[in-house]
């Protein structure tokens, strides 16, 4: 028999309103809100005042509400909400991917110290089911990689760029009022927001906790004229792609913008999609394409995660619990394209050198690094990396150092 919830929510932005509408337009479910709180005392609202409260407490020391659902954009004070729901013996539904990427961990133990659930569909790729998927139809599968584009605004901002030749500053304007953007946009741009949601996917995928600054990382706003040109010629697409795959019980990661050719999948994900592309032992492979980022599509994942509760629904973190749990390692090499404007990137950089190519105003290397490499290279302004299209990482096993790893 479901119950009916009734639901406190913090924060009326995008997806909030998003959540309002679709919980009132869906047939069936057994929930309604109850109180939302918000911060801005004079704003407009669009909705009835007496929804409006300023005050947290309004929600946790109401016994008659059963499930806080978090939609702010503030990561520490969502924590901190996360933590006293649970305390008052309230579900926790939240799409802050930031929020549960840093604090996987402790997530995880206050579910179990207070047992009370907390679920986050809507924090990875919005309407897209993963990771009720990855803990229920894959929890017995050996999943050996997972793939894709986690980041709705980039995806977006290339998608007009490349196909339809906008310049970069109007694309990504649009994607800030189309409502894709986070509030501060370089987190997308600078792939800090696929990181948050592939930490998230790695521990559903293979069990390992990691913190989302372990994976490397290169964003899109490297990506220059050269890289443009280099694409177009070759009829390449670009895609910021993240990926994590399991090998010999270590688990590698990275995200980067990686060429793409006309017959991969991901050439015709466009726009605001996002696309998970799933690798099993058993399964094999399955693709998941779907809307990334927007107000309807993230509300519909927290409106799932709601329903979800009516019927008792908890993550069970399966392959945590069922396997050895594989440790994480940056200890990687990498074929990239690299385009260089300030000489900071020497051929001594390469493990393997392929080519270099000396412009006018930037050179241009084909070649072999290191993860790390990446890493020291997404510090360094002027450098720009893109995989090429076959992109793999090989792991470098039995490396003397890897016991000295530091991350
Ligand atoms: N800014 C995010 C994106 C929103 O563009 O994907 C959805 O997480």
């Amino acid at each position: 028999m479901r119950k009916t919830l009734n639901l406190g929510v913090f924060g009326f932005g995008v997806v909030a309103q998003g959540l309002y509408h679709v919980i009132n337009e869906t047939k069936g479910i057994k929930a309604e809100i109850k109180k939302i709180v918000v911060k801005n005392k004079t704003k407009q609202r669009a909705i009835p005042m007496e929804y409006f409260s300023f005050d947290k407490e309004s929600i946790l020391q109401d016994p008659e509400i059963d499930v806080v659902v978090e939609l702010t954009d503030d990561s520490e004070a969502a924590f901190e909400l996360l933590r006293e729901s649970l305390r008052h013996g309230k579900a926790f539904v939240t799409a802050n991917k930031k929020m549960i990427a840093e604090h996987l961990d402790e997530v995880y133990e206050l579910q179990r110290k207070y047992g009370k659930p907390v679920l986050y569909e809507g924090a990875v790729c919005a309407s897209i089911p993963i990771i009720r998927n990855l803990e229920e139809y894959y929890d017995n599968d050996l999943i050996s990689s997972i793939e894709g584009i986690l980041n709705g605004s980039t995806n977006y901002i290339l998608t007009k760029v490349i196909e339809e030749n906008l310049s970069y500053a109007e694309a990504l304007s649009d994607a800030q009022r189309l409502g894709f953007a986070e509030s501060d946009p370089t987190l997308d741009v600078r792939a800090y927001d696929p990181k948050f949601k592939l930490s998230i996917l790695i521990a559903h995928a293979f069990g390992v906790f990691i913190k989302p600054d372990q994976i490397i990382h290169f964003g899109i706003d490297r990506i220059n004229t050269a890289d443009l040109q280099y694409a177009r010629e070759h009829e390449y697409n670009i895609k910021l792609v993240g990926r994590a795959f399991k090998q010999n019980g270590k688990v590698y990661a990275l995200i980067s913008p990686q060429l793409i050719d006309a017959k991969h999948p991901l050439n015709a994900v466009r726009n605001e999609y996002n696309a998970v592309m799933v690798e099993g032992a058993f399964a094999e492979k399955h693709t998941f394409i779907g809307k990334g980022a927007g107000s309807y599509p993230t509300a519909s994942a927290v409106l799932s995660d709601i329903s979800a509760l009516t019927y008792g629904y908890q993550y069970e973190y399966k392959k945590r619990i069922q396997e050895n749990i594989p440790e994480f390692s940056n200890q990687g090499l990498v074929e990239v394209i690299v385009s260089d404007t300030d000489g900071a990137v020497t051929p001594d950089d390469f493990e393997q050198l392929l080519e270099q190519h000396n412009y006018v105003k930037s050179v241009g290397y084909k070649g072999t690094v290191t993860l790390q490499r990446l890493r020291e290279w997404f510090h360094t302004p002027g450098v720009s990396v893109l995989l090429p299209p076959d992109a793999k990482i090989q792991a470098m096993i039995n490396l003397a150092n890897e016991v000295l790893e530091t991350i």
